[in-house]
């Protein structure tokens, strides 16, 4: 018996923001699992900014995606054959094999990368692929273990309603902090003051960035939690209190530049305000999961955290889900259900 499975490749090293089409669609023959192996039907897929990075075809922190190869990222789906003692059919499994249908590989290899067992009894599937997954770990990982919180703190976030961004606000607003978020809509502000942000600033509307960061905090900020860059930096750079943290996650101003723009002109404040910037990977923060979970379990459970969501049906959609995370027209954690 052979299988078809449906997949996304690239086309080509997009210069500059990607369009539909960057992408192709491809079908490819499956031979259901042998000796060692796993069937996996994908039911959720996930699209990330870092995606992006991995469009260059320059090696970063991660190998570049391969050209007229099914792209990788974030998925949840269910075995539907098994040669491996440890997975019967019917189990959900969560992989990096996503952007396609269908695929059998070996249980071995994609231990290397990631190959987790989930429970869709537990929390809907695909809130694996967000606040209980790699988005929620980056919170976590960046406001306590990068920032090191601290109680009574204030915290700004940048891309305050994205999957990592609504997280955070979340997080710190559950241990008490003041929480100001960024973001650029005003149903998005709306969003995140009905859910742990003392103040929300829509950054396409706002005049002044600095001015509007130092009248939501008018004592400084403690913490700042990094998502976009640019213009976002330089304002929170301006209202940065002494001895302030920043946990830079991500800066997705740049990420389709084709010429690097000019930095923040007032780094020099780095200095005189004593502050520790540091960015991080969150697979260098892989052993905090436990403890997240830890964490995220009762949270989740009393409403203080909750995941928004939004769902593009059908792969074929895949590359829009992508192309929207650059220009915002989304609300939370950007997925599309495959099935
Ligand atoms: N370091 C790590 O290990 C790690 C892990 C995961 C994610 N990240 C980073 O974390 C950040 C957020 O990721 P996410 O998955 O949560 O994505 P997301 O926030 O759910 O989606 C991206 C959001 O970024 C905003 N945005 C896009 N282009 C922008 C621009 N030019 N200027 C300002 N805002 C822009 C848009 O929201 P608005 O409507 O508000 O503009 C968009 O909805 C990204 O920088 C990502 O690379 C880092």
């Amino acid at each position: 018996m052979t299988l078809t499975s449906t997949n996304i490749c690239l086309t080509e090293y997009p210069k500059g923001l990607p369009t539909e089409e960057t992408f192709q669609t491809t079908t490819t023959d499956v031979v259901p699992a042998g000796d060692g192996e796993i069937t996996v039907k994908n039911h959720w897929m996930s699209v990330d900014p870092y995606m992006r990075g991995r469009m260059t075809g320059i090696k970063t922190y991660i190998e570049p995606f391969q050209i007229g190869e099914p792209l990788e990222g974030g998925a949840v789906g269910e075995v539907t054959h098994s040669g491996h003692k440890d997975f019967k059919v019917g189990d959900w499994v969560m992989t990096m094999l996503g952007w396609r249908s269908l695929f059998t590989a070996k249980v071995e290899d994609m231990q290397k990368v990631m190959l987790q067992k989930i429970d869709p009894n537990m929390l809907p599937p695909q809130a694996f692929l967000g606040v209980a997954g790699m988005p929620g770990l980056t919170a976590y990982a960046g406001l306590y273990k990068v920032a090191e919180l601290q109680p009574g703190e204030t915290v700004l976030v940048s891309g305050a309603a994205g999957a990592v961004g609504s997280t955070v606000c979340q997080l710190a607003k559950a241990d008490g902090a003041t929480v100001i978020g960024i973001a650029g809509t005003d149903a998005k502000c709306k969003w995140l003051l009905d859910h742990g942000c003392d103040s929300a600033i829509n950054y396409k509307t706002s005049d002044n960035m600095t001015k509007a960061i130092r009248n939501a905090a008018p004592g400084g900020i403690d913490v700042y939690f990094e998502n976009v860059g640019g213009i976002m930096l330089e304002a929170a750079l301006n209202n940065m209190k002494i001895f302030g943290r920043m946990a830079v996650c991500g800066m997705i101003s740049a990420y389709n530049d084709e010429t690097p723009v000019p930095g923040p002109s007032n780094l020099v404040q780095i200095v005189g305000k004593s502050l520790k910037v540091q960015g991080f990977i969150v697979s260098n923060y892989s052993k905090y999961a436990l403890e997240y979970f830890a964490k995220l379990g009762p949270l989740m459970a009393s409403g203080q955290l909750v995941q928004q969501e939004t769902v593009l049906e059908g792969l074929d959609k895949a590359p829009e889900a992508f192309l929207r995370l650059f220009s915002g027209d989304k609300q939370g954690k950007m997925l599309v259900k495959i099935t």
